[in-house]
């Protein structure tokens, strides 16, 4: 928690919060993980102390294949040697790779079944964020599920303070919400035992199509 804390403070933009997520929030994200039978390929982005890694690394079983891309260096210390290394010393037939390097230019193969997402999109560039779904699309099998996280009324909150840039970029940010909301199959958990409460949304891939969608809503 500290840790996560004291990164936050250094660099807030790429944290994006100030406290990492809470285990119901993990939860609500590893859902489809526990349910899925057959072997599984994952890529988790941006893992931070690792609140949701762990969830993952408990669901995996036999040959599946884990990938973590996380940026920050010190998470990636953090992680490695709490959690990823003692995990390969009693599961040799999995594969486990961190690689400490931004999404946007992680060496990866693709294919994943799951991508599981922790980044920051309300402190990024439009543009970015718009790379970013890309590029996670794109490593996602057809019928593959990007899970990711929002704080609902996050930026209706943030409206009045931030200037008339600021309410150009929220209102950018809505319509690539809306346009890619009109492309895939998505779900949403709310999550409240959270700070701030949260959505868990689960996006599933089309065929040939790259960009997210809203379709049903529940509370965990
Ligand atoms: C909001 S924190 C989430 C941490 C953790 N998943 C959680 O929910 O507690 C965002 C994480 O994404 C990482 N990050 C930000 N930009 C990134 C990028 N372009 N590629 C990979 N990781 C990134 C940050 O360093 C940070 O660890």
């Amino acid at each position: 928690m500290l840790k996560f804390v004291h990164q936050a403070i250094r660099d807030i933009r790429t944290t994006g919060s100030v406290f990492p997520s809470s285990p119901r929030l993990a939860r609500a994200m590893t859902n489809s993980l526990r349910e899925h039978r057959g072997e599984k390929k994952i890529l988790e982005v941006g893992p931070g102390t690792g609140a949701f890694t762990e969830a993952i690394l408990s669901s995996l079983r036999g040959h599946d294949t884990f990938d973590v891309v996380e940026v920050n260096p010190v998470f990636c210390a953090h992680i490695e040697g709490r959690l990823l290394t003692p995990f390969r010393a009693h599961h040799s037939s999995m594969s486990i790779r961190l690689l400490c390097a931004p999404i946007e230019e992680a060496a990866l193969e693709g294919g994943y079944d799951f991508v599981i997402c922790g980044l920051p999109f309300n402190n990024f560039p439009l543009a970015l964020t718009e790379s970013i779904f890309a590029r996670m699309l794109q490593l996602m099998r057809d019928g593959g599920e990007l899970t990711y996280f929002e704080y609902p009324g996050m930026r209706t909150l943030k409206r009045p303070f931030v200037g008339p840039q600021g309410r150009d970029h929220i209102a950018k940010f809505k319509a690539f919400a809306k346009k890619t909301a009109s492309s895939h199959l998505v779900t949403r958990t709310l999550v409240v035992a959270n700070i701030p409460p949260a959505h868990a949304v689960r996006l599933t891939k089309r065929h040939g199509v790259l960009e997210p969608c809203s379709a049903s809503m529940k509370t965990s």
